[in-house]
């Protein structure tokens, strides 16, 4: 062990399966501490969260993110927001439309999110996020009742891990991590990684199949396109320069 806080980071996986003991007051107040201790671009703080406690509202989501029914199972379910409403509220009228306030969202949004989940593996705690929400963003967004300039990103189960999955390997870093500037892709590493992908695909201990990384990445991307998307941002006011 490096140390404890390493330790933490490397060995968190996704959980999808949860024991039902509920989360201590304490615990959820430490991980909105643990959000909220996030960095913020310009400062200015832009993302909600939304916990989600009323059951119809829980099974709503779950069916919407694609019957993900660990939505339902985990106790507790947050939905992560970019949100510029609150701004809004205070100065109607700053321009909100440009596609870097999409960005600043997102960042801002993701690095509070990844926060949470680190601060709940501290706590002996599992999380998995959820973007199958956006499956059904404006469904989601009406349940939700997010107003303009809102838009509900991902969730996030968290829970009592009552699994153990195995760690999922990485890209080797010599793939993600390049000194001074890009470098096209090394081709031996990449088959050496989708052996290994191979290799843990089938022997997982459930959900196993087969084939390696790279050649899942078109699947990947077209089952995943949401084409709905850009007019939905368009309907919550983003990106429309
Ligand atoms: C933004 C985001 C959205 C995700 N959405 C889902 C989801 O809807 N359902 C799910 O089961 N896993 C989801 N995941 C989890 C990924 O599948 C998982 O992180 C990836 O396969 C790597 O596995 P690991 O987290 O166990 O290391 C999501 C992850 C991220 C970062």
């Amino acid at each position: 062990m490096e140390n404890q806080t390493l330790d933490f980071i490397y060995h968190r996986r996704s959980i999808r399966a949860y024991k039902p003991t509920p989360l201590t007051q304490k615990q959820i107040a430490s991980m909105i501490q643990a959000a909220q201790s996030a960095p913020s671009s310009n400062f200015l703080q832009c993302s909600t969260i939304i916990r989600i406690t009323d059951s119809d509202k829980r099974k709503k989501l779950a069916h919407y993110s694609g019957d993900q029914n660990y939505i339902y199972q985990a106790p507790e379910f947050w939905v992560f927001c970019a949100d510029f409403n609150r701004h809004f509220q205070i100065d109607a009228t700053i321009p909100l439309e440009r596609a870097e306030q999409l960005l600043v969202g997102c960042i801002d949004t993701a690095l509070m999110a990844q926060n949470t989940v680190i601060a709940a593996q501290s706590l002996g705690l599992g999380t998995v996020f959820i973007g199958g929400l956006r499956n059904n963003i404006s469904e989601v967004t009406q349940l939700l009742a997010l107003p303009k300039y809102v838009i509900p990103l991902f969730g996030l189960c968290i829970g009592y891990p009552d699994q153990e999955p195995e760690m999922k390997p990485r890209l080797p870093s010599e793939l993600i991590f390049f000194e001074n500037q890009y470098q096209p892709i090394n081709q031996t590493l990449l088959a050496q990684y989708d052996e290994q992908i191979e290799n843990y695909y089938q022997t997982r201990s459930s959900n196993q199949k087969e084939g390696g990384w790279s050649n899942k990445i078109a699947e990947t991307i077209y089952k995943g396109q949401r084409e709905f998307i850009l007019n939905y941002l368009h309907q919550q006011g983003w990106v429309k320069q």
